[in-house]
């Protein structure tokens, strides 16, 4: 009993787990099905948990070569509005499609945006830049 009022104190004292072993290390890749620039593959990482786009934010801050923009959409969240300069738009009905390619399963489109997809160690993302 005593013992486990303790664990819940320190669980309530430390709140989010941050230490360095919580690092989920993913890789991603940006590739082009439009105007065919080359695939670029980046490596990064999302803490215990964390959201992909806290994932994406760091990569941006590390990588001179990988930038993206986002959109909030009220009813659904964040999602991709361009990666390294590509835009999505009604215009030419493109978009960016999120893919993840997992070390279990075939490639799965998530449900969800990169505001509440949370990826698991070595997730491969894959950035599309398709048509609709
Ligand atoms: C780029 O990545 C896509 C998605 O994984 C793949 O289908 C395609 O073959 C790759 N292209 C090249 C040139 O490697
Ligand atoms: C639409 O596609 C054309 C031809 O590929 C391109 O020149 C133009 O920049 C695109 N427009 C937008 C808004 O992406
Ligand atoms: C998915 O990941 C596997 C293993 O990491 C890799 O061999 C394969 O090329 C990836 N598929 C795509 C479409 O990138």
């Amino acid at each position: 009993m005593t013992t486990l009022s303790t664990a819940l104190l320190l669980l309530l004292v430390s709140g989010i787990p941050a230490a360095n072993s919580d690092k989920t290390p993913i890789s991603v890749l940006v590739t082009d099905s439009i105007t065919h620039t080359p695939n670029k593959t980046y490596s990064t990482y999302v803490v215990y948990r964390g959201i992909l786009l806290g994932g994406l934010r760091r990569l941006q801050d590390s990588t001179k070569d990988f930038m993206f923009t986002y959109t909030e959409d009220p009813n659904y969240g964040p999602f991709l509005q361009s990666v390294n300069g590509l835009p999505g738009g009604k215009q030419n009905r493109t978009y960016w499609e999120l893919l993840v390619n997992t070390t279990k399963n075939p490639i799965i489109r998530p449900d969800v945006g990169i505001g509440c997809y949370i990826p698991n160690a070595n997730d491969q993302i894959i950035l599309k830049y398709t048509k609709y």
